[in-house]
């Protein structure tokens, strides 16, 4: 039987991570293949897939910014460069969390799970001081007339509300720390909105250099 496993991304990944990434936003322009092989170049041990057996099923991208500098306000397209990752800056302390998704037909069975470990994983690695990411609120469309966003964020913490996304973040531990208005336009579902949510490093040292240098660590 074919076991699911993680490791990072690689050349010969892309077309099927593409495919599957349109499958999942059929709404949303897919990256091009020229636009995640930049993103390999410049930071490859921030991009991983979940494979089932050999089959694609699951992707999480990210870089290593300078939380300071972006945590005022700012959109999917600014804090990633307009998905090149050019901003990665690997004297960073934080992980960025770009992208996560999984196929369809095997959402609820920890594959998401395990790709947030793998970041995880490499934020302890690297000695990053946290992850934070925006995450999608899908749910809102069907409460989009009833409440602001703040307010649907707020029920999917107090658990009145059950969100795709949120719910999984939250399940792994993630801390809501408020909403991103107009992050992601295209995104119909969540109304372009996002939530901000931070995972913190509990072996994080500060005394200690990161070693999240492109060229420092290998990639799994
Ligand atoms: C969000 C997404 C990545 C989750 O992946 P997944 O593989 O279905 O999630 P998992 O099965 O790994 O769930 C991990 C944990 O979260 C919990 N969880 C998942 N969804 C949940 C929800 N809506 N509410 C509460 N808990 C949830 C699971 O029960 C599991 O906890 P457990 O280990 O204690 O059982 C997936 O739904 C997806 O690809 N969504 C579409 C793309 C997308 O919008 N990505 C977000 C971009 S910001």
């Amino acid at each position: 039987m074919a076991e699911l496993h993680i490791r990072n991304t690689r050349t010969e990944d892309i077309a099927a991570l593409i495919d599957l990434q349109r499958r999942v936003y059929p709404t949303i322009a897919p990256w091009s293949e020229a636009r995640v092989l930049h993103q390999l170049g410049i930071f490859p041990q921030g991009q991983f897939v979940a494979l089932y057996g050999e089959r694609i099923v699951g992707c999480a991208s990210s870089l290593v910014i300078r939380w300071d500098d972006w945590s005022d306000e700012h959109t999917w397209k600014e804090i990633t460069a307009g998905g090149t990752f050019d901003n990665h800056d690997p004297d960073g302390r934080t992980l960025y969390g770009a992208e996560v998704f999984v196929d369809p037909r095997l959402r609820g069975k920890r594959v998401g799970h395990r790709l947030y470990e793998a970041r995880r994983a490499l934020c302890r690695r690297a000695n990053l001081r946290r992850i934070i990411a925006c995450g999608r609120l899908p749910g809102y469309q069907r409460y989009a007339d009833q409440m602001s966003i703040e307010t649907y964020a707020k029920k999917v913490v107090w658990g009145d509300i059950n969100d795709p996304v949120l719910g999984f973040q939250l399940a792994e531990g993630f801390r809501y720390c408020g909403v991103i208005e107009n992050y992601l336009p295209e995104d119909a579902e969540s109304h372009g909105h996002a939530s901000l949510i931070v995972w913190l490093n509990p072996h994080f040292n500060e005394a200690r250099s990161t070693l999240a240098r492109a060229n420092d660590e290998e990639t799994i």
